[in-house]
């Protein structure tokens, strides 16, 4: 599926070319080994972390502005979307005190992209990427104005990718379908997805996986504004690209609330997190920092194409939703606990509503579909037949 997650044996190794001279080792000492993950639904991702962006720097203009007014030093909690990223103070001068910000840069920027979530935007992932892997140089980053020639990489071709060679790849990738669910039609598996979905809840998975956060204004646009020098920002173009993330694009697509907002349904809070301890290691295993993000912390994974998107965890190295979830320590401890308290029948129920979270085939009208029996060469067993009934049709909306 184009746009859709790799195999483990599309992992990367980045970090290499960061050494001179670049090595060739895997080590994971020295390299940050990363799955690719799917890029279904990101105009949506990267629109709720520019709305929760303009919210934090709202109140740190605030704490500013209150503290100089007190002749006092003020603190307030930094929350966007009902996400809490600690708290910012200011002293009466206005000089900002950041020591109690939790999982965000110092800019409180919030960076959705990179595992780590470490980059600001698509288009900053894509010129940095094009250069990276397919050794293109965009103009933005490598042109005249920047290295003083047209040929970086002397290879003799001039202004290898323009700006809106950019535009079109990064308009391309943010308007890709939304995830759906595909919900199995015996109905001991469907009310197995819908009990799994509340325990979900119940064990406090949801506290990072948030189901549903509210774009307040679902329009893509292009360049963004929190772009870094070597990507294009929104204030250096007249007229930035723009189009509706309810309307334009392929289906399914993000649904139009009455009050002209939308609900993204991406089980993430866009925050990072420390979800490793002494005892659960699996996540604490890199050296290599990216970014200004701690070498143990990474951004919470999106889950609305779970279902469909194996293997798992930042470097694809997971087979199974169940090894993905019992490895989660740290912050996440207390929910792991309270997964492996369930009983075997219920920890099922919430593997059942994970992998009914899919991405389901581009042009779907709906974001539901309910599996549909395929004519296998063999018998499968009971359990697995509502995740092969790959064919789905469409049944309605997600309530
Ligand atoms: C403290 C925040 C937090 C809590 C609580 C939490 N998770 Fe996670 N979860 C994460 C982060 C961060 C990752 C990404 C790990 C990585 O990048 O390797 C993740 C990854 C996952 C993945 C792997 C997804 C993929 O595509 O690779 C699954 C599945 C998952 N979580 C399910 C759960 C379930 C089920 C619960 C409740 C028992 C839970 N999580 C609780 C933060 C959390």
């Amino acid at each position: 599926m184009i746009g859709g997650g790799a195999e483990f044996v599309a992992n990367v190794f980045a970090g290499t070319t960061q050494r001179e001279p670049a090595v060739l080792s895997i080590d994971p000492g020295i390299v940050a080994e990363r799955g690719s993950t799917e890029m279904n639904g990101s105009g949506a991702i990267e629109m709720l972390a520019r709305e929760m962006t303009a919210e934090l720097h709202a109140i740190r203009a605030r704490v500013i502005q209150e503290a100089t007014a007190a002749g006092s030093t003020q603190r307030l909690p930094l929350k966007a979307k009902g996400i809490s990223f600690g708290f910012v103070s200011s002293k009466p001068t206005g000089e900002l005190q950041l020591h109690e910000i939790e999982g965000i840069d110092r800019d409180l920027v919030v960076r959705p992209w990179l595992q780590k979530g470490t980059v600001t935007s698509l288009r900053t992932f894509t010129v940095t990427a094009m250069n990276h892997h397919h050794g293109m140089q965009p103009v933005e980053r490598f042109g005249m104005h920047l290295t003083g020639t047209r040929d970086f990489d002397h290879d003799g071709v001039t202004d290898e990718l323009t700006e809106g060679d950019i535009t079109a790849l990064v308009v391309w990738q943010a308007s890709l379908n939304v995830p759906g669910r595909v919900i199995p039609r015996e109905p001991q598996q469907r009310s197995a997805v819908s009990h799994g979905e509340q325990l979900f809840n119940q064990v406090g998975c949801s506290s990072c996986h948030v189901p549903r956060l509210v774009l307040q204004r679902p329009v893509y646009s292009e360049p963004g504004p929190y772009n870094l020098e070597g990507t294009l920002n929104r204030r250096e173009v007249t007229v930035p690209f723009e189009f509706d993330l309810t309307k334009d694009g392929p289906l399914p697509r993000l649904e139009r609330q009455s009050d002209g907002s939308a609900i993204v349904r991406a089980f993430t809070d866009l925050k990072r997190h420390k979800i490793c301890d002494r005892e659960k290691q699996h996540f604490c295993n890199e050296n290599l920092v990216q970014g200004f993000a701690r070498t143990d912390q990474f951004i919470t994974r999106r889950l609305w194409g779970v279902g469909n998107t194996d293997p798992y965890g930042h470097r694809a190295d997971l087979t199974t939703i169940r090894e993905a979830i019992l490895n989660h320590g740290g912050e996440a401890r207390g929910s792991r606990i309270g997964f492996e308290e369930l009983s075997t029948s219920e920890q099922e129920s919430v593997v059942a509503f994970l992998k009914s979270l899919q991405i389901v085939p581009e042009g779907s009208a709906q974001t539901v579909q309910e599996a549909v029996e395929v004519t296998l060469p063999y018998q499968p067993r009971e359990r697995d037949r509502a995740a092969l009934g790959v064919e789905t049709k469409p049944i309605g909306r997600i309530q």
